[in-house]
């Protein structure tokens, strides 16, 4: 919790709201800035206008400024995945990271998904949010469609890390994500054992 000007308590979820079409060109700049630095992919403006309903920012209480984004995007009747978590370079180390995957896990919870996953290069934080390293093989096939479009397809050096949410059931009626079939030819995946 921490205070607003009038001394109320402000609650961290009221930080964090759907982003709206004005956020979109503050989204592109925090998410192009690190990818400037290799730390996510580029995203155009008809990406986020087209992926614009899986996402939230945080917007600081005080200046009104947005400070950080994430979308989460469903992949399957039991997995959604953490996609553009960015937060200001400035603003780093502060709980905004945090704020943002938890928000993540609550609107995963609203839809019944019990699993999160993340493609990424940042280990430790998500170990701190109850990820766990998973091999990339065991995500489903739907996972690496975005793959075609990045650069680094043959050569990804991103971990996979999961996330189970155990108070939310496995769904009833509906397939649930398999992984990716052996000796199916993806380059990002390397090598799959049998
Ligand atoms: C990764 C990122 C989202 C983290 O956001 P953040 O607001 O700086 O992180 P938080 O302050 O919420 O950190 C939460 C915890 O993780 C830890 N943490 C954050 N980044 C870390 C890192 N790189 N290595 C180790 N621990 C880290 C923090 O120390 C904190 O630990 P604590 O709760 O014990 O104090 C942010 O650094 C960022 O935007 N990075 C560039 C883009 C990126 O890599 N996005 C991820 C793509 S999946």
């Amino acid at each position: 919790m921490i205070l607003s000007d009038w001394g109320r308590e402000i609650s961290s979820t009221k930080m964090i709201r759907p982003a709206t079409i004005h956020d979109v060109p503050r989204i592109q700049e925090i998410i192009n800035s690190h990818a400037e630095l290799g730390r996510m992919l580029f995203k155009s403006l008809a990406q986020l206008f087209e992926a614009l309903r899986d996402f939230a920012v945080y917007q600081d209480p005080h200046t009104g400024e947005v400070a950080g984004c994430c979308a989460l995007t469903i992949i399957w009747a039991d997995l959604a995945e953490v996609r553009s978590l960015a937060v200001d370079e400035a603003q780093r180390g502060r709980g905004i990271g945090r704020k943002l995957v938890e928000w993540s896990v609550e609107e995963a919870r609203r839809l019944g998904i019990r699993k999160i996953m993340s493609l990424t290069y940042e280990q430790r934080f998500f170990e701190k949010l109850s990820f766990e390293l998973v091999p990339k093989g065991s995500l489903p096939l739907k996972v690496w469609s975005d793959c075609v479009r990045c650069p680094k397809r043959d050569g990804c050096d991103e971990i996979a890390m999961v996330r189970t949410l155990l108070d939310v059931p496995v769904p009833e009626g509906v397939p649930v994500a398999t992984p990716t079939p052996k000796g199916v030819s993806i380059p990002v995946l390397g090598h799959v054992e049998d």
